[in-house]
């Protein structure tokens, strides 16, 4: 066992792993604010991931002591535990798959409720990878005219769910809310990094599973926990107002990679932090 992962260490800080890369992208997913999230991390025991989505800051960050990666989503949360359980079985579902929008619509029509975990884990992962945006919600198909398709088949599989599954062997993997997990994660030694819905996009990953009241419960959660905790957001009045009694840090990111100059699409990032950043 490395020194890194072993239980009984009481604290490490994790490094930036540049070549790490998560299985899919994700609406909102952090790629491009990952190292700047990664280098804030104070030294901690337990890394704790509350609105997973496709984990790209746990995907390109060393592993800490222990790791729990969280998200609401059911669908989602069955996919990493077939990563992480079952990798062989996922890539023979894939074996005999095609990339066409006729495919597309006929899984999209599916229940998942009457599958198998794995067949459930293949239909999402498929749906996610071919999708527009990957705006899983609700999705469109997209087709790309000048680029490779997201959704690698054969050996290329392969080796990402390889890469995926170890990645993900000392990793706990949690489908809570929000609240129930922080409650029941915290730690002096807890370091949450809680990535929520923007502020006015409340509703982008599904009905009625966060609400605009759910800043304010988030922040009085957040108020009195035990342990450390690193919150990114949209940069937007309202949410200075929510978390004043926090710590704040902005950097600007690029939201869509086609934008055509620096200000289309850009966006101000807001990191609020119960602790604070040295320079
Ligand atoms: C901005 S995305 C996270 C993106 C992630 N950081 C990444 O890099 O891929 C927000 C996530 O919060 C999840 N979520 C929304 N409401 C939630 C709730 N009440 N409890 C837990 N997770 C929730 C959504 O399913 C979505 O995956």
């Amino acid at each position: 066992m490395s020194p890194t992962t072993n239980p009984n260490q009481e604290l490490s800080k994790p490094s930036y792993n540049a070549s790490g890369r998560s299985f899919s992208g994700w609406l909102g997913g952090k790629s491009q604010l990952a190292r700047t999230i990664i280098e804030m991390m104070p030294e901690h025991k337990h890394y704790c991931e509350v609105f997973g989505g496709a984990g790209w800051v746990l995907f390109k960050k060393s592993p800490s002591i222990l790791e729990t990666i969280n998200d609401v989503n059911g669908d989602l949360i069955n996919l990493y535990r077939v990563f992480k359980y079952h990798p062989d079985a996922l890539e023979k579902e894939f074996e005999t798959q095609l990339l066409s929008r006729d495919e597309f619509e006929r899984l999209k029509a599916e229940c998942s409720k009457s599958l198998t975990d794995i067949q459930r884990a293949a239909r999402f992962y498929y749906l996610l990878r071919t999708c527009f945006g990957a705006k899983i919600a609700e999705p469109n198909y997209f087709s790309h005219v000048e680029r490779q398709p997201h959704l690698k088949l054969g050996d290329d599989l392969k080796t990402v769910l390889s890469k995926i599954h170890q990645r993900l062997q000392k990793v706990n993997i949690e489908n809570r809310n929000y609240d129930v997990l922080i409650q029941r994660m915290d730690r002096p030694e807890t370091l949450f990094y809680l990535d929520p819905p923007y502020y006015n996009c409340e509703k982008y990953y599904g009905k009625d599973i966060f609400s605009r009241d759910d800043f304010l419960k988030l922040r009085d959660l957040l108020k009195d926990i035990k342990g450390k905790f690193i919150l990114s957001l949209n940069d937007v009045p309202e949410v200075r107002e929510i978390f004043a009694d926090f710590y704040f840090t902005t950097r600007q990111i690029r939201w869509s990679l086609n934008a055509k100059s620096e200000s289309e699409n850009n966006g101000k990032e807001i990191i609020i932090t119960n602790f604070e950043i040295p320079d």
